[in-house]
């Protein structure tokens, strides 16, 4: 490497970021109107935001789980995606060799009972072609095998007679072999389990698994699985769609979905039991909902992990006996109910307990804290729901008096007719709506139980594939959020994420493949709300003749070493705004060194992200050089900009 030059290109990319860092806010831009936002920073005026206002919601849609954060390459690992009835379809799998060479069915041989459908693959070739006979698996849209990285491969075999199988990794058209090992399988009837690590001698983003092998006789297959050795506290989740979780700070999971757990039918239902324990003997299921197979590798379990791995607290929506179109009568409920008090025992009971102890055995002998639950999902109108509810309710409080229950009947618009710590609430609509909806809480009882905003986006023709209007509606909806969160206790934006690949639901915060990613408008949008949960909110009052398309609010937040005043302004309108700011109450001075101003924004309202412009729509920091306790700034047309005030201590200020 030419090191003079290599030195003046790192002189000239600091010299770059130092400019970019240095400049100023407010930026010259001819303001068409004007508005005066005051805030009262006065500590009697002052609230504490719940630790737990804004998180997320994962749910299992779009390949969120399966495909996604769940980093297993193989899709329909066991075979049984395509149903217990054998032969069945083995898509994705598919076959190297014709006819006259291989012949692939799935028999019911497995030695997993839960899952016992397995694949033949009878080698009829004496003479085979370069390279075997066999099947591949393409993963997801293609496997992400990158060079230098470790995946570890396990599957079971079963062989009458020795035999040598050839695993590899390849680009989708077989043609480069980016590793690949032999292994010998001893002829036995018993089924064995092979591992071998591959490590990549290059970069495919869309290649495939083989197993192959030029031995004529039968082999058997049974849940295969590759696990790339990288994985986010080695714990299973792709890493950099964890980091994209991380960025939001997140303090709740809310999982494992919403149609997702309710199913179209019960028997397609998330069922957690049947999703925990060793990952080759889970059944996995079809999501008749989202309309894909799950191997179900991302469990009951692998959830309340996820949320300790993100320090959120877990938020377990369980099914309460009712699906889009079956409904369990209240009489028949108390299997159900007993179903969910053991999942509670598997979270939080103690390493003896019986469900405790198969977590501990699963590697987990600490109780996970799992504090909330919701008794379902969108189900307040069914005929069932009422009866199952209190059913589930009485059960989980005489069992765990400290869980805090979620009802489905939104507790805004009329007083619930049963007990409830939180009611849930969900919100799909325009931007217009959404905007508007700032203030929905403002008008609520303060009395009664507290409201989870576990659902709420801009969606249709205002959202596109994640549009810069939507976020600024969204963003003026938490806002008012955040002013009620006296009753507002929770929030999370849905859905979380989306493979490009499949795109059931739309829009959606983080967009990936198998190996790009990134986020959303919406997404940038939460970023700059990661602060609130647990800072202190301050009233504020706007004043304009455009104050309709205005929206705010007013926080005060600390970091490891410092704290801030953060006022966020939405403008929803077209117009430039010149904007007074002024500040009474604060027990600090205003630091301008330290202020910063961040914008998000662009010039079309319409504009998006996109793999090849991820960050088109993002957040864009700078100093505020003017800051102070009154200050004039400028708000971009469109846009969501935060201003954080460095506030220097009084007692330090005094000092000096
Ligand atoms: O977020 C997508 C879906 O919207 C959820 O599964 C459901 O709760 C809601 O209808």
């Amino acid at each position: 490497m030419d090191l003079k030059h290599s030195s003046s290109t790192a002189i000239f990319c600091l010299l770059l970021l130092f400019c970019v860092g240095c400049r100023c806010w407010p930026l010259e831009i001819e303001a068409t109107q004007t508005a005066t936002l005051k805030v009262d920073a006065s500590p009697q005026l002052a609230r504490k935001i719940p630790e737990t206002l804004f998180g997320i919601f994962f749910e299992e849609i779009n390949h969120a789980g399966a495909g996604g954060i769940w980093a297993e390459l193989v899709s329909n690992r066991g075979f049984e995606a395509g149903g217990s009835n054998t032969p069945s379809n083995i898509a994705p799998w598919s076959i190297i060799g014709d006819d006259s060479s291989v012949f692939v069915a799935t028999d019911r041989t497995s030695c997993f009972s839960r899952n016992i459908v397995a694949l033949r693959m009878e080698v009829l070739c004496n003479d085979c072609p370069v390279g075997g006979v066999g099947v591949y698996n393409p993963g997801f849209w293609g496997m992400n095998i990158e060079d230098g990285k470790a995946y570890n491969l396990v599957m079971y075999v079963k062989s009458p007679e020795t035999t040598d199988l050839t695993v590899s990794l390849t680009s989708s058209d077989g043609l480069q072999n980016l590793a690949s090992a032999m292994k010998t399988v001893s002829g036995t009837s018993n089924w064995t389990k092979v591992e071998q690590k591959l490590v990549a001698k290059g970069t495919n983003r869309t290649s495939r698994l083989q197993i192959t092998t030029n031995k004529k006789g039968v082999v058997w297959l049974d849940q295969v699985s590759l696990m790339p050795e990288d994985t986010y506290k080695g714990h299973g989740f792709r890493t950099e769609l964890i980091s994209m979780i991380l960025d939001l700070k997140p303090r709740f999971l809310r999982f494992p979905g919403g149609g997702f757990v309710e199913g179209e039918w019960l028997r397609n239902a998330f069922r957690w039991r049947e999703t925990i324990g060793p990952w080759e003997e889970r059944p996995g299921h079809f999501g008749d909902v989202w309309h894909y197979w799950t191997d179900d590798g991302l469990g009951y379990y692998e959830f309340l992990q996820l949320a300790e791995d993100l320090g959120a607290a877990p938020i377990w929506v369980f099914n309460n006996g009712i699906s889009h179109n079956d409904e369990v009568d209240t009489v028949a409920i108390a299997p159900f109910v007993k179903d969910v008090l053991d999942s509670l025992e598997f979270a939080r009971g103690s390493a003896d307990s019986t469900w405790g102890s198969v977590r501990a055995a699963m590697g987990h002998p600490e109780p996970f804290p799992v504090k909330h639950v919701a008794i379902g999902n969108e189900d307040c109108r069914k005929k069932f729901y009422h009866g199952n509810y209190l059913k589930f309710y009485n059960a989980i409080r005489q069992a765990y008096p400290d869980i805090q229950m979620i009802s489905n009947c939104d507790g805004s618009s009329r007083l619930l007719d049963h007990p409830a710590d939180l009611y849930d609430f969900h919100v799909y609509t325009d931007s217009k709506t959404l905007f508007n909806m700032r203030s929905t809480f403002d008008r609520i009882s303060r009395s009664g139980p507290k409201a989870f905003v576990s659902e709420y986006a801009v969606w249709r023709s205002d959202a596109g594939r994640g549009s810069l209007l939507a976020s600024l509606a969204e963003a003026a909806f938490l806002t008012g959020l955040e002013k009620n969160s006296d009753i507002v206790q929770m929030a999370s934006y849905a859905p979380l994420f989306v493979n490009d690949n499949d795109q059931t639901w739309n829009p959606d915060a983080i967009v990936f493949n198998s190996w790009q990613h990134y986020g959303t408008p919406s997404y940038w949008m939460q970023t700059l709300f990661r602060e609130s949960s647990g800072a202190m909110i301050h009233p504020i009052n706007i004043s304009s003749r455009y104050s309709s398309s205005l929206a705010a609010s007013a926080i005060t937040w600390q970091d490891s070493e410092n704290s801030f005043l953060r006022v966020k302004v939405v403008n929803f309108g077209s117009d430039t705004v010149s904007l007074t700011i002024s500040t009474s109450g604060l027990q600090a001075s205003v630091n301008a060194l330290g202020s910063t101003a961040t914008v998000l924004t662009s010039g079309n309202v319409m504009d998006e992200n996109s793999f090849s412009n991820p960050s088109k729509v993002a957040p864009v920091k700078s100093h505020l050089c003017n800051a102070a306790k009154q200050m004039q700034v400028t708000l971009a047309p469109h846009s969501f900009t935060t201003f954080d005030l460095a506030l220097a201590q009084s007692k330090l200020v005094a000092e000096m």
